[in-house]
């Protein structure tokens, strides 16, 4: 099988994490029956400044007819509001419909604190519809502001029905010999139908239905928790939590604060993702204050990369690259200076190769 990536490094150190992300996959062992070509896109500030658009219209047309999957770097936003420019990988969900955020979080098994998560964000609606006004009425004592919240059974039963696959994949890929600390796969529904029971309400009882479908049953646990509780024990015991689903406004907050339960950004990956179509990216930005110094993490690139395989129905490679990051962090011989060590971005991509 062919696969043909796109790579949109971007601004920044994507320039220097990107290209690790392709190296692993052309050191993929070729029994594995894969093969893949690398078409190379521009996006991000400096395209803007050059051609005056953050995402050319090229770049989402080769995108979307040629390619099976991408890797997105990171692309720096102006300090100054900017005219004309827009961030692009906003754009791009959109654009190509991708509609969920999936963010794993995951730390070495020997760790104080063991974690092993996954939060899957639905990308689409709730409160980022944006749909705000302001307005003016002496009953609120003049001005006022307000947004619609929206909430479809389509929207949350698709990605409640991503997720239950998702804790299914993670079952497998354990017993591909993927580290865990996990034995059952469990999705947990968080929302506040406490206070909103019609909006996150409807999310609630369709994720609930949607889980129930018998591919699951049997097999994936459902739990359920309020957000605000959830943050509580998010941080007191994050490790109860395996598979997280998520409304947009709470799963944004949820994924940024979960990844700062591992020590670094730059071991964070995370994948927007649509119907048959995937895109990996780190979580960290352009860290204009480490690039050109070939120190940047390219882990959180590296797992990305894998996590896109996964829904490129590339279960195995993909298993075959988290096992070979684990393995560099495990030994913790050759660690880039975010987590303490000493090592380039080079010697820590060789390492992985070299495992993998
Ligand atoms: P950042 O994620 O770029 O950096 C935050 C801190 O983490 C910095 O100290 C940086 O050196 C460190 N860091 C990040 N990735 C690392 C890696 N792979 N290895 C080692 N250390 C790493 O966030 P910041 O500084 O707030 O933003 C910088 C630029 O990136 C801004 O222009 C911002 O708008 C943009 N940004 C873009 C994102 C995206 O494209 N998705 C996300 C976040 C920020
Ligand atoms: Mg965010």
């Amino acid at each position: 099988r062919v696969l043909r990536i796109g790579l949109i490094p971007g601004d920044g150190i994507g320039r220097e994490v990107i290209p690790a992300g392709r190296r692993i996959l052309e050191a993929l062992p070729s029994s594995l029956g894969l093969k893949f070509e690398f078409t190379d896109l521009q996006a991000g500030f400096e395209t803007f400044e050059k051609t005056g658009a953050a995402l050319p219209d090229k770049t989402v047309e080769i995108l979307k007819n040629e390619c099976n999957g991408a890797l997105f770097g990171a692309v720096s936003s102006p300090s100054k509001v900017v005219k004309g420019y827009s961030s692009p990988i906003v754009a791009l969900r959109k654009k190509l419909d991708l509609y969920a955020n999936v963010r794993p979080v995951k730390t070495v098994l020997t760790a104080a604190k063991p974690i092993d998560m996954v939060i899957v964000r639905e990308n689409t609606e709730d409160l980022y519809v944006k749909e705000e006004r302001t307005l003016d009425d002496p009953a609120y004592g003049g001005k006022y502001a307000e947004a619609i919240k929206r909430i479809s059974a389509r929207a949350s039963s698709r990605i409640a029905t991503m997720a239950g696959e998702i804790a299914l994949r993670r079952q497998s890929l354990r017993a591909n010999g993927v580290s865990s600390i996990h034995k059952a796969p469990l999705v947990t529904i968080t929302h506040k139908s406490n206070v909103l029971s019609q909006t996150d309400g409807l999310f609630r009882s369709t994720a609930r239905e949607a889980l129930a479908a018998p591919r699951f049953s049997g097999t994936v646990n459902v739990e359920e928790q309020i957000v605000d509780s959830m943050v509580y024990k998010l941080f007191r015991q994050p490790e109860a939590y395996d598979v997280i689903v998520a409304p947009n406004l709470y799963g944004d907050i949820l994924s940024d604060g979960a990844a700062a339960l591992v020590g670094s950004l730059g071991l964070v990956p995370s994948a927007n993702v649509g119907e048959g179509f995937a895109i990996g990216e780190p979580c960290h930005g352009s860290a204009p204050d480490i690039m050109g110094q070939n120190i940047a993490n390219p882990i959180a690139t590296l797992r990305s990369t894998a996590l896109m395989l996964e829904f490129l129905g590339a279960e195995e490679a993909a298993a075959r690259i988290y096992a070979a990051v684990d393995g560099n962090l495990e030994e913790g011989r050759l660690l880039s200076p975010d987590l303490g060590g000493k090592a380039t971005t080079e010697e820590v991509v060789q390492d992985i190769l070299r495992r993998l």
